[in-house]
């Protein structure tokens, strides 16, 4: 199940403009330098700061986030506010769900309300692409802000947004993906990233039981020793085991995966000298990463936070743009 059988969608209309952000899968190369080039233009190059545009004066965002979040959820949020959206943030907890409504009904509903871009999160692989099925026909965008293990674009998308920022030049990069592969959205979406970026090289690291049998069919190499799979790596991107995803024990303990997969100081002399070290979050210290490299010089862990408020402005201007010409 991880090569993704929700491909097909169209997210992007007729004039190839993108209309939802669903998968890395289905995007372009140019698509993605145009978000870039956006986040580019939104972040003041002296300060890094990012400043209030009306570019989304007049249209509302949603955010129904059915899963935890810290980084996507306020990121999201605070972009949206940034390029002057009417923002509401659904509490599920609170809302009508849990008195049995059904997905497609709260859509339904919160698009009576006029709402013009949804942001949703779930735990079921697939529920993004479901949503952008059941409302085609309405001037509504739908971002994909993680479903399952199946994919987390924006994130994907503020990950070589991060790498672009240092190494400017993909067709040279070695990068190293490590962890918990097999329940990994954040896996799926930058593998696919990487490729169309024409990334030289991409590898996963990982125990035999959290890689996936298939994976290899997505152009990767495949290491199940850490120092051998982050030799001479431009970019190392750690992976937390998402016990939540877990249906049985993939693994003896949390102890015995630290043992030979937590990237500590020692580990990362193999790498590059300039390597990056990046982590979607959240990070648990410990297990797979030291905080000494956690919160060290070669990190970009925050950076990663921070410049995704940028891209997370490109995307939904991007799409902003792309309902207000058609
Ligand atoms: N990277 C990421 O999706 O973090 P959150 O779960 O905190 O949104």
């Amino acid at each position: 199940m991880f090569l993704s059988k929700y491909n097909g969608q169209s997210q992007i209309d007729s004039k190839g403009q993108l209309k939802h952000l669903l998968s890395i899968d289905g995007l372009n190369a140019k698509l993605i330098h145009e978000i870039f080039s956006q986040a580019d233009a939104l972040i003041n190059p002296q300060e890094q700061s990012i400043t209030k545009v009306p570019l989304l004066k007049n249209k509302t965002v949603a955010n129904l986030f059915f899963e935890p979040s810290t980084r996507t959820k306020t990121t999201f949020e605070l972009a949206a506010k940034r390029l002057s959206a009417d923002v509401l943030t659904l509490s599920i907890q609170q809302s009508s769900t849990v008195k049995g409504e059904t997905l497609i009904d709260t859509v339904n509903n919160l698009i009576a309300m006029q709402v013009d871009i949804l942001v949703v999160r779930h735990p079921d692989a697939g529920t993004a692409h479901l949503i952008a099925k059941a409302i085609d026909n309405k001037s509504v965008s739908v971002v994909n802000a993680g479903d399952g293990c199946h994919a987390h674009p924006s994130q994907a998308l503020l990950d070589m947004y991060t790498i672009k920022q240092h190494k400017k030049d993909f067709s040279s990069l070695t990068v190293a993906i490590v962890g918990d592969i097999l329940h990994s959205r954040v896996a799926r979406s930058n593998i696919c990233a990487l490729h169309l970026l024409g990334a030289h090289e991409i590898r996963v690291v990982g125990p035999k039981t959290l890689i996936p049998a298939d994976i290899e069919q997505l152009g990767v190499r495949v290491y199940h020793q850490l120092q051998p799979g982050i030799q001479d790596a431009d970019v190392i991107i750690m992976l937390r085991l998402q016990r939540e995803r877990m249906q049985s024990p993939f693994l003896p303990s949390p102890h015995e995966f630290s043992q030979q997969y937590e990237l500590t100081r020692a580990q990362l002399k193999s790498a590059k000298p300039d390597v990056l070290v990046m982590h979607p979050g959240p990070i648990n210290r410990g297990i797979e990463i030291e905080s000494a490299v956690a919160d060290g010089a070669h990190s970009v862990i925050l950076q990663q936070v921070h410049l995704g408020i940028a891209v997370r402005m490109s995307i939904l201007a991007t799409l902003a743009k792309s309902q207000n010409s058609t």
